[in-house]
């Protein structure tokens, strides 16, 4: 049987064993293990195979460093190491594989942490201390009934079309109105505005998260977000614009973990340019809101990520907003808008400066500042829409071929208007 490894009944065992393939690591496990005052012999060469064998034959350490460099098949290998390995042992993985998916696997199996060889000092002492907070930590009850949660990636199909005014919304309605624990996490890591739009200072969670993923957990999600209300809770950053994001995107897995243990609700303000840099965002997300504006450009990247989220992240239920509609001027029309994306807009939202500047001014969302107005009103019924969402877990993408013939027609719909564009402004 593949149990997974709970931590927290640790009995007397041995505080730590290590498997490794290679002499310099070796080298790197005992000198820590010296450093901790345990025995430098907990630390042996075998690689994963020889501590299968040997935690057939004998107790299981609190903490297990097993390197995988000689596996062929880390997963399969891993699953067999839960066969012999007693409940209570938190598990660090090493290997020379740098695989957000491989690291994502390992950490569904049970693992706590995989570091990439060659592995520094730092490093281990890093994850050792991180497996002794594991151990040490308050205990869940595990007879508790694990809660639904629904996520809600909230992503703009332009610039400046409004995707961060209606996420901060949707997570304060969630919250404040609905009463469901929210987790907010605003993933533009340099210019978000989450905080910025509930009065909050942004804090360095997110950056640290990014910086050092392997120290997420649920700890590190309660000192890290900032509550903007009895159940809301926000992760966001104001990254230096001369720090780029460096991250394979193992932290962004490890947080929408955490999100998915810690809350009911995880709304997340998904600028379109991460959806291109880490696609396996959307691997968990239950809904995505596409907001747009009734422009050319607008139509074309909605036809784009419309057809993106349909090849990579079917799972998703789609809403499609259209925000800032205005009475007058209109670029294109709401029909022929909906016939270049082939879809109905779900959503109209009014172009409102006056409510929107004034819930700036407040430092609140437009949904709490202006509370009666139009704009407030239509985010309001997209939160209603959500009760209907299944928290579904992620299907297969198998309809990929379909799909992305379907990407083409709908292209081709949108060549069909670009001709029908007037020439001159409108009057
Ligand atoms: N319905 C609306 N009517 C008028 N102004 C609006 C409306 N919705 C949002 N705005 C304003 O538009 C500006 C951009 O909004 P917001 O930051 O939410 O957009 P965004 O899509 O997140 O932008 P970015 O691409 O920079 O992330 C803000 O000043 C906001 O107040
Ligand atoms: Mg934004």
């Amino acid at each position: 049987m593949n149990a997974p490894w709970k931590s927290g009944m640790a009995g007397n065992r041995d505080p730590f064993m290590a498997f490794v393939c290679d002499d310099l690591t070796l080298d790197v496990v005992r000198s820590v293990c010296e450093e901790m005052g345990w025995p430098p012999e907990k630390g042996g060469k075998g690689g994963l195979r020889n501590a299968i064998q040997s935690l057939s034959v004998s107790a299981s350490p609190q903490i297990l460093l097993v390197d995988l460099s000689e596996s062929g098949d880390p997963i399969h290998d891993i699953n067999s190491l839960a066969e012999v390995c007693e409940p209570g042992t938190v598990v660090i993985a090493m290997g020379q594989v740098n695989d957000v998916r491989l690291y994502r696997d390992l950490l569904l199996s049970g693992l706590q942490d995989y570091l990439l060889k060659p592995i520094s000092p730092d490093a281990l002492r890093d994850a050792i201390s991180h497996a002794q907070m594991t151990l040490n930590a308050p205990k869940h009850d595990d007879g508790a009934k694990a809660h639904q949660h629904v996520s809600v990636a909230v992503i703009g199909s332009r610039g400046g079309v409004g995707a961060s005014t209606i996420a901060t919304s949707l997570a304060w309605l969630l919250s404040d109105r609905m009463g469901h624990l929210t987790g907010f996490l605003d993933l533009d890591v340099h210019f978000g505005t989450g905080a910025l739009a509930l009065d909050l200072e942004p804090g360095r969670g997110l950056t640290d998260a990014i910086d050092n993923p392997s120290r997420i957990d649920g700890l590190f999600i309660e000192r890290a977000m900032i509550k903007a209300n009895e159940k809301l809770s926000i992760l966001s950053a104001e990254a230096a614009i001369s720090s780029p994001i460096m991250t394979d995107g193992a932290a962004f897995f490890q947080l929408q973990e955490e999100f998915r243990a810690a809350f009911e609700h995880t709304v997340i303000d998904l600028p379109r340019s991460m959806v291109i840099a880490y696609p396996h965002l959307l691997n968990d997300v239950n809904v995505a809101i596409v907001v747009c504006e009734l422009t050319l450009a607008s139509a074309r990247d909605t036809i784009r990520i419309l057809a993106w989220l349909k090849a990579n992240a079917s799972h998703c239920q789609t809403l499609v907003v259209a925000n800032k509609v205005s009475t007058s001027a209109l670029e294109i029309s709401r029909k022929d808008f909906e016939g270049s994306i082939e879809r109905k807009i779900d959503l109209m939202l009014p172009s409102d400066a006056k409510v929107t500047a004034q819930a700036a001014k407040l430092g609140k969302p437009v949904v709490e500042a202006a509370r009666s107005s139009k704009l407030a009103s239509g985010i309001a019924s997209i939160a209603e829409q959500l009760k209907n969402a299944a928290p579904e877990p992620s299907q297969s993408d198998a309809k990929a071929d379909a799909k992305a013939a379907k990407k083409a027609s709908m292209l081709d719909g949108f060549k069909t208007l670009l001709v029908k564009k007037p020439k001159s402004p409108a009057a």
